[in-house]
């Protein structure tokens, strides 16, 4: 069996609101798959839940296709970072490493390495973690997910806190793991940072999981609607350039063109447009800017009648009494 985590339809609830519904995803080895959601989503939750401790009210979650408990040495298997505030502060970052090299049965000519992997230096080692900035305590805890040399990451948030050069060197690290077969569940709030380090992506929201696949797919999501006067000479034209070409059901073409590129080919072929436009559905940062706004709403605003969707209508008239 292949190093993976699967998720089987997750549902979890804390005081009667769902944090998890139905969840399901998988991660697959030699890929980075990023966890995406805004703040709230229930990416911790799920990440707790993969990594047993915290337990599903329906469904359940495989390492390898076995359940966590069933797992030889889980430690050698599953590396975890998953909330790094929480380490010890009065022990230094090296005695940290070595109580958790004896806890794995790992030997401790390991933390040593480990120390030199994430890039801390002898001296930041023998500090107190009491004293360490949030990006050396990320660094920490990456070399306590890798202490086993296990398999598989799971790392919620790991680059909250770290410096651009930081951030690269995570990239690097991630890449270079999973490269080497391994498997990386890593979660963040921000589209930017998974972007440039996620393979396959796992979008969350408000518990659900909203999209899923390979980065490419869903970030090239959107599509253009086009109307010509002669719709069968567009639509062939369309295919033979190499673009998708579809009818829609108020009788446009949909493609995977771009307006631009189906304005280009429409001149060169003098074909006469009617309408032509970027599809509402924009992609993943137009899904994921929904999300996030929407989430922004509900919490800002419990009891508000709900606006519209990305209508901000500025030129419209104030019909609230003032009210913003
Ligand atoms: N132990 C708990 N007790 C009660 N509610 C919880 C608990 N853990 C999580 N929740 C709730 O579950 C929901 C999901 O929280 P979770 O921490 O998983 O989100 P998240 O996606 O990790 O958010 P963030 O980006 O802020 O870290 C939230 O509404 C949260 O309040
Ligand atoms: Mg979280």
């Amino acid at each position: 069996m292949e190093d993976m985590i699967t998720v089987e339809h997750v549902t979890k609830t804390y005081g009667g609101t769902a944090a998890l519904s139905d969840v399901s995803f998988t991660a697959k080895p030699g890929r980075v798959t990023g966890f995406l959601g805004p703040n709230g989503a229930g990416k911790s939750t799920a990440m707790r839940i993969i990594c047993g401790l915290a337990k599903p009210d329906a469904g359940r979650t495989l390492i390898n296709g076995q359940p966590l408990n069933t797992v030889n040495n889980p430690a050698a298997v599953v590396g975890a970072l998953l909330d790094a505030g929480a380490q010890h502060d009065g022990r230094t970052g090296k005695e940290a490493l070595t109580l958790s090299a004896i806890a794995m049965g790992v030997p401790r000519s390991r933390v040593a390495e480990i120390i030199d992997v994430v890039g801390l230096s002898s001296k930041e080692a023998s500090r107190r973690i009491g004293a360490y900035s949030l990006g050396m305590r990320q660094r920490l805890g990456i070399a306590n997910a890798l202490l086993g040399d296990p398999q598989i990451l799971i790392l919620d948030e790991p680059v909250n806190g770290l410096d651009p050069s930081g951030i690269r060197w995570m990239r690097d690290l991630l890449r270079g793991f999973a490269q080497n077969g391994g498997t990386v569940l890593l979660s963040s709030h921000l589209l930017l940072e998974i972007e440039a380090i996620a393979d396959d992506l796992v979008v969350i929201g408000g518990g659900r999981v909203v999209a899923r696949g390979a980065k490419e797919t869903l970030l090239s999501g959107g599509e253009t609607q086009v109307r010509a006067v002669d719709m069968n000479r567009m639509g062939g034209v369309l295919a033979g350039a190499g673009y998708t070409a579809h009818p829609t059901s108020d009788g446009k073409i949909a493609t995977n063109a771009t307006t631009l590129q189906v304005g280009e080919l429409a001149l060169t072929n003098s074909i006469v447009l009617t309408e032509l436009s970027a599809s509402a559905n924009g992609g993943l940062e137009d899904l994921f800017f929904t999300l996030t706004n929407a989430t922004a709403r509900e919490q800002s605003q419990p009891s508000a009648s709900k606006p519209a969707p990305n209508a901000p209508a500025p030129f419209a008239p104030n019909q609230n009494g003032g009210q913003r």
